[in-house]
């Protein structure tokens, strides 16, 4: 049983301990989606204030809905669509304050207020992209997009076998 459980004081130490937690949690496992439900699971237990929070997969020049905590949310975006494909072309965070003055957001729950979008980029390609939604305007801040772009960080090399079928990593990398 993993008991990840964070208590911090502020929003610093909080993402500094998310992301210890997430290094020990995708820890020598090579599948990516298991280490995308996992980290999903994990930022949605302790991230407050979140009603979605999971990946989309790079598949083939097309976001993919990959392991998520929320509602149900629409499965394919087109790189340049939305915040996720804004993220994905510019291959930069996205911090939207308020989805409804965002040009072409896509509104899979309309429950969400603003959004975090943070590319997972490994030698100069999309992976993924992790993204957070939430109920509030202006939840995310420029502390959060820095915690989360540590996170993305992490699991650039958790997800580096993110775009094949196969949930074993080549002999060689192991
Ligand atoms: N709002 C996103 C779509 C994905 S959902 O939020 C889960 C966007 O505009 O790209």
């Amino acid at each position: 049983m993993y008991d990840f459980k964070i208590a911090a004081a502020d929003t610093a130490t909080l993402y500094r301990d998310l992301a210890s937690a997430l290094e020990g949690l995708l820890a020598g496992e090579p599948d990516p989606i298991a280490n995308m439900a996992n980290a999903a699971a994990l930022i949605w237990e302790t991230l407050p204030d979140l009603n979605w929070a999971g990946f989309y997969r790079n598949l083939g020049g097309e976001l993919v809905l990959g392991p998520f905590q929320g509602r149900p949310a629409c499965i394919r975006i087109a790189f340049g669509s939305g915040v996720c494909g804004a993220a994905a072309t510019t291959l930069q965070p996205q911090r939207v304050e308020d989805v409804n003055a965002f040009p072409g957001h896509i509104a899979c729950d309309s429950a969400s207020a603003s959004e975090l979008v943070v590319p997972i980029v490994r030698d100069g390609k999309l992976l993924a992209v992790l993204d957070l939604d939430s109920p509030h305007t202006s939840r995310f801040t420029a502390e959060d997009e820095a915690g989360c772009v540590r996170l993305a960080e992490i699991l650039a090399h958790a997800l580096r076998y993110a775009s094949s079928t196969s949930s074993a990593a080549p002999q060689d990398e192991r």
